[in-house]
């Protein structure tokens, strides 16, 4: 479908890069719990927690999710609390906050089967729209990830500042321009694996490889410069005081402001953004770019307001974070913050 070749690229050489690619998926894909049907809750799910870490680590995880939320309708009906249980050791909270918000509208609606719709739905960005929409509907639309930035950049020699919306759309629409066949679905997840399992960051296995007769960074031996390294975010430090109200086995919690963790359940605290890291603290805590400075302290109130008492035997189904459970351990050895 030449006429919806939007990239820079000659047409007959997005046809044999397609043809060759998916050759090669269907020879040497993995089998993988998601792949097994073109159910789009299951394909969603395991997109999502395939964006935080690698498909080894994700299966394990994946199983145990969907024996607990097989469908979308049982998990728009779970409590959010249960949700975050079960995606505890993922990461990332609001992603387990945003799929649990985006399962109810769904269950509602019907499941959007295009990438613009799905696109409007929380927690669903650019990737994930489209890796849905075309693994499971078959729309004709590209994926772009991590992965797929680093195969298309040194297959096609692209030099790009990535990170940037403009010059990250010209991946984009190569992408799109390789995705117009009726096999789309295998190009998306052939890119996918190729960069997952061939085409990796470091010592590809550029042999493999089903372009490796047209790659532009092998031929000009750019393999180690492309894609070029984003340059790193800069870290931010924040002081961090907790001061946790323990009663009776039960401990209280409200929800977190701060420009991480937003919105979990913890207990009461205070967070400011520092200049440089303070003199005291009791722990460091490291979440995505921010290094968080911990301290915990005794309550300067005796009636906290604006949260719930929650069972401390039950605290992993409200707060799964190992900042929480760091918090705990803490206060558990000081007798001065018990009451
Ligand atoms: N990484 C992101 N999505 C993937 C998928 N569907 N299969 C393998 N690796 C992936």
């Amino acid at each position: 479908m030449a006429a919806n070749n939007q990239s820079e690229i000659p047409s007959k050489i997005i046809a044999k890069d397609q043809s060759d690619l998916i050759a090669w998926y269907l020879a040497n894909r993995r089998e993988l719990p998601w792949r097994k049907d073109k159910n789009p809750y299951r394909i969603w799910i395991s997109e999502v927690m395939l964006q935080q870490t690698t498909v080894t680590a994700v299966i394990p995880f994946y199983e145990k999710f969907m024996s607990r939320f097989p469908s979308l309708e049982s998990l728009a009906s779970a409590q959010e609390n249960e949700v975050l249980e079960y995606w505890a050791g993922l990461g990332y909270y609001s992603r387990a906050r945003n799929l649990h918000k985006s399962a109810i509208r769904l269950a509602v609606s019907g499941f959007h089967q295009t990438a613009a719709e799905l696109l409007e739905l929380p927690g669903f960005g650019p990737y994930t729209s489209r890796a849905v929409s075309s693994l499971a509907f078959g729309e004709h639309v590209g994926v772009l990830d991590g992965n797929v930035i680093r195969v298309l950049s040194r297959r096609y020699g692209l030099k790009l500042n990535w990170w940037n919306s403009k010059e990250k759309d010209i991946l984009q629409k190569i992408s799109d321009a390789l995705a117009q066949t009726l096999q789309n679905s295998e190009v998306n997840q052939g890119m996918m694996e190729m960069g997952a399992t061939v085409c990796t960051p470091k010592k590809p296995l550029c042999l493999m490889c089903p372009w490796k007769n047209r790659c532009i960074a092998l031929k000009e031996n750019l393999i180690e410069q492309l894609p070029a390294p984003k340059p790193r975010a800069e870290f931010e430090i924040w002081q961090c005081n907790f001061q946790p109200h323990i009663k009776k086995g039960q401990i209280y919690l409200t929800p977190f402001e701060g420009p991480f963790l937003k919105n979990t359940l913890f207990p009461e605290s205070q967070v400011e953004k520092l200049k440089k890291k303070p003199k005291t603290y009791d722990f460091k805590h490291g979440v995505t770019k921010y290094d968080l400075f911990i301290s915990i302290s005794k309550p300067a109130t005796k009636t906290p307001k604006g949260g719930q008492w929650v069972n401390l035997s039950e605290i992993k189904k409200s707060n799964p974070t190992s900042l929480m459970t760091k918090i705990l351990k803490f206060a558990e050895n000081s007798a001065t913050i018990k009451e």
